[in-house]
């Protein structure tokens, strides 16, 4: 796994898949091995909860990070923390801070297209611009949690958007320098989650065909709750063999190891990235998949199966 390399992975994919829990999961990994690791997530921090701050105890996470564990730290990439950000690159900051929060200045930003985008993706600049006193970055690895497939497009495309419309200026060398980072593959990857169902596998390989059209490098897929198979293969074709005559309890259970195990093949065949497979924690013996999957990833990331 090259992307404890990275200085930004984005965890994108459809809704449910595990995007969160996968997120939180390589943030432990990556910070266990020293690395100074942000997770974090776009959204709104004075409106409903935290979904990653709920993995590590927490209902709120604020725009300003904080330290959850050794080396991790978590917050929330919101659009107004990245305005007034730019905006104080122009104005003082009373002035900033009164335009950004009037109601007719939001309204006509969250009205222009992009600019909800472009409020995160500067304060996503931001963070990772951040140095120490030593000059080194204060976040080595910011990984973040995206929100589902559509917004993760927006976002990585935007720069070339915004950079046909408006070629000079400030907000084109902010742009410019976001695309140093983000379509960089040395510096930046995206990693898709799915789960091995038809429809999301299908999903999967459209989103890397996504990513490509917006040049941003895909690191990879995770392929999670990929369920256990108490059969061998040659069992499994017995076994099918019998229950084509004699349905039996656990019938159900049988057949969905068989389509998992179909969906990650035709996942295999259609990609070109490499696929780390996460198993399915199941509730009963571990409410909290996290932990799990941290130990199978460190693992992974070690290099040792
Ligand atoms: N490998 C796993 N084993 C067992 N349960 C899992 C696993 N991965 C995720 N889950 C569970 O699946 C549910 C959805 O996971 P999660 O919230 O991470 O998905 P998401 O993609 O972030 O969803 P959303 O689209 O709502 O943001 C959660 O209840 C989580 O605990
Ligand atoms: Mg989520």
């Amino acid at each position: 796994m090259h992307f404890l390399e990275r200085r930004i992975v984005l965890i994108t994919g459809k809704g449910g898949v595990g995007r969160t829990t996968v997120s939180a999961a390589l943030a432990r990994a990556a910070s266990a091995t020293g690395k100074r690791v942000l997770l974090t997530e776009l959204g709104d921090p004075e409106g409903g909860y935290s979904a990653i701050g709920r993995r590590f105890g927490r209902e709120h996470v604020a725009p300003e990070p904080v330290v959850v564990a050794p080396n991790l730290r978590l917050n929330h990439l919101w659009a107004r923390t990245g305005h007034e950000l730019f905006l104080g690159n122009a104005l003082p900051g009373a002035l900033v801070r009164a335009a950004v929060r009037s109601k007719a200045v939001d309204k006509f930003l969250t009205a222009a297209p992009s600019f909800h985008e472009m409020g995160i993706f500067y304060h996503l600049l931001t963070l990772l611009k951040a140095t120490r006193k030593d000059g080194a970055p204060e976040h080595e690895l910011i990984i973040i949690d995206m929100p589902a497939t559509g917004h993760t497009l927006a976002l990585t495309s935007l720069p070339d958007i915004l950079l046909r419309l408006i070629p000079g200026g400030p907000i084109a060398r902010a742009m410019r320098e976001g695309q140093g980072f983000l379509n960089d593959p040395r510096l930046g990857e995206a990693w898709v989650v799915t789960l091995p169902e038809q429809l999301p596998v299908t999903e999967a390989i459209e989103l890397l065909e996504g990513l490509r059209e917006t040049r941003m490098a895909a690191g990879g897929v995770v392929l999670n709750r990929y369920p256990a198979d108490p059969f061998t293969p040659h069992e499994r074709e017995a076994m099918a063999e019998v229950l084509r005559s004699t349905p039996m309890h656990g019938q159900l259970e049988f057949e969905r190891i068989g389509a998992a195990q179909h969906a990650a093949q035709r996942l295999l065949g259609a990609v070109h990235v490499p696929v780390i497979t996460l198993p399915e924690v199941y509730a009963a013996d571990d409410p909290d998949p996290v932990p799990t999957l941290t130990d199978v990833l460190a693992r992974a990331m070690r290099g040792t199966p």
